[in-house]
């Protein structure tokens, strides 16, 4: 099984960037909880995170054509506009689980829409970064359904 772990714009600061919302965590302890479980579950990993949209909408298509079995996804503030974004899940043919660190639905109005979260097939909100580790235990379950 290999995975993608994909992240938007600014999560490059994640622990500098409004602790308070955000925490003391970086991106690269972030990465290095991830594979911890993935390794644990013989799962490749692949972590990749770009301010670019195009850089996502890239490595979007990249997971389409080496074929991978899962993306976890923060879009950040690209969630609530791009619809660019949303196309190239579309697209491709690989189950996303969009993750966001803070409750967006509890946050400014203008972060209420996703217009990610009716091409995703969860949409983990809220737990800061062990969401991500929800959503590596969602595609890990599949895994385990597909093997039964
Ligand atoms: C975020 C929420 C977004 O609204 C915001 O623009 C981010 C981070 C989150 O993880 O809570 O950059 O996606």
């Amino acid at each position: 099984m290999h995975i993608l772990c994909l992240n938007g714009p600014n999560l490059n600061l994640l622990g500098l960037r409004e602790p308070s919302i955000y925490g003391r965590e970086s991106l690269s302890d972030l990465e290095v909880r991830l594979r911890h479980l993935a390794d644990q579950h013989n799962t490749k990993l692949t972590f990749f995170q770009s301010n670019h949209e195009g850089a996502l909408i890239d490595k979007l298509h990249w997971a389409f054509h080496e074929r991978l079995d899962g993306i976890i996804f923060n879009p950040a503030a690209y969630t609530h506009t791009s619809i660019a974004l949303r196309d190239a899940i579309s697209s491709i043919d690989i189950p996303v689980i969009e993750v966001h660190i803070s409750n967006i639905l509890e946050r400014e109005s203008f972060r209420h829409h996703s217009f990610i979260s009716d091409v995703a097939i969860d949409q983990i909100l809220g737990h800061g970064l062990k969401g991500y580790e929800m959503a590596l235990e969602k595609f890990l379950g599949r895994k385990g359904e597909k093997e039964c």
